[in-house]
């Protein structure tokens, strides 16, 4: 009898603890967000969180009646690690979103798991064309790199750059980059004299610098992750190139806002092209850079945090649409089609492919106000992803 009471006592407790529990599950609505908040690709973490942080602290932490929570895992770049802990929060936390996605292999590792649980994953930061084919659960707020080659491949022949050797991280967004300014060059009568390769983890440039050199081109088109820019420019001025004549292009990564600052003179002049600058003149920019510096001890935000704005304000908007009440799917088809106006320039989620279009600015580093910046000269409006219509 006592061992009964005792039992059914402890049953209405647990009852009770997973009917609060149920209620709190209920009223929070969780953000994964996975990132590289250390290793190689750090600086992309801690860009993307401050500007998830700075979202939260701006539109509040309570939307459509629930109370957003964001929950931050490090995947130091491994996509095993990506996967782990993707497949953590979906089993054990019950996220109803995931987020992040510092470099592509990390998207492809997590796909398969946003499409088993029908959890929308909202790539914030990697680039590759195809990685919204790889789920269709998977929401883009970041860019391609076809998007960006595409505009510098229009854009180098009509300056005089004809011979160019391209120099880029050998994975799939390296990969896109060379292909599509390559097409687009060839297209508008220029050429590539060669096609350079250099490994995502650890690279050495020098020996790839030294060829260049040797092959004399007009310019040496440049794409590698954000964060390891700085490396690219500091070898490419030791060894002279400029002097040589050969002109330094790329998608905007390589002059990363992050870093820009801290490359030095030798950085002037250096034309790119790319979906943000911390530099583009709209109002809501100067706000997003001026409000992004404040909270995190003056730091520039880059092309990755507005990526991780936007990405919140993706989520936060199909939360307000589904007022609170929708699961993967509803979340995601308020997802698809959103069009608003990013510290970036206009912005539009393609319903169709789930990917972002978007304007693509030429931008050439000057000096204003004492820092370097990518300061914007030129516009292609409205750009799709090429990647899609192949
Ligand atoms: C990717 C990563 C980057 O840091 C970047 O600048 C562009 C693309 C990627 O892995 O997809």
């Amino acid at each position: 009898m006592k061992k009964r009471l005792f039992l059914s006592a402890t049953m209405l407790a647990v009852a009770a603890l997973s009917s609060v529990s149920a209620i709190a599950q209920t009223n929070t609505f969780k953000i994964g967000l996975i990132l590289p908040m250390t290793g190689q690709q750090a600086t992309t973490g801690r860009q993307i969180e401050a500007a998830a942080r700075l979202y939260m602290a701006q539109n509040g932490d309570n939307v459509a009646g629930k109370k957003i929570e964001l929950i931050v895992k490090d995947d130091t770049s491994v996509p095993d690690v990506t996967r782990r802990l993707a497949q953590e929060l979906i089993v054990n936390d019950k996220v109803n979103v995931l987020a992040g996605f510092g470099i592509t292999p990390s998207a492809f590792a997590t796909a398969p798991l946003a499409t088993q649980s029908k959890t929308p994953m909202v790539v914030m930061a990697a680039a590759t064309s195809s990685i919204t084919q790889a789920s269709p659960y998977i929401v883009r707020t970041s860019f391609t790199l076809a998007q960006a080659a595409v505009a510098m491949g229009d854009w180098a022949p009509k300056n005089g750059i004809k011979k160019v050797v391209t120099l880029v991280s050998d994975y799939g967004p390296g990969i896109d980059a060379e292909k599509y300014f390559k097409e687009r060059l060839t297209f508008n009568g220029g050429q590539v004299a060669e096609s350079l390769r250099v490994p995502l983890r650890n690279p050495d440039f020098a020996p790839f610098l030294q060829k260049v050199r040797d092959l004399k081109p007009d310019a040496l088109f440049v794409f590698v992750p954000s964060g390891a820019g700085a490396a690219v420019m500091k070898q490419f001025l030791e060894r002279g190139m400029d002097k040589a004549g050969i002109k330094l292009i790329g998608t905007g990564d390589v002059t990363d806002d992050d870093q820009l600052n801290d490359m030095g003179d030798g950085a002037l002049g250096v034309v790119t092209s790319h979906h943000y600058s911390a530099a583009h003149p709209s109002a809501l920019n100067k706000k997003f850079v001026e409000a992004f510096g404040k909270a995190n001890k003056g730091l520039r935000p880059n092309f990755m945090a507005v990526g991780g704005y936007d990405g919140m304000r993706v989520i936060y908007e199909a939360l307000k649409i589904t007022k609170g009440k929708g699961g993967g799917e509803a979340l995601l088809a308020a997802m698809k089609g959103q069009i608003f106006e990013s510290p970036r320039g206009p912005m539009f989620i393609d319903a169709q492919t789930r990917d972002v279009v978007q304007n693509i600015y030429l931008r050439k580093v000057e000096r204003k106000g004492g820092q370097l910046y990518n300061v914007e000269f030129d516009v292609i409006k409205d750009v799709k992803d090429p990647g899609k219509e192949k």
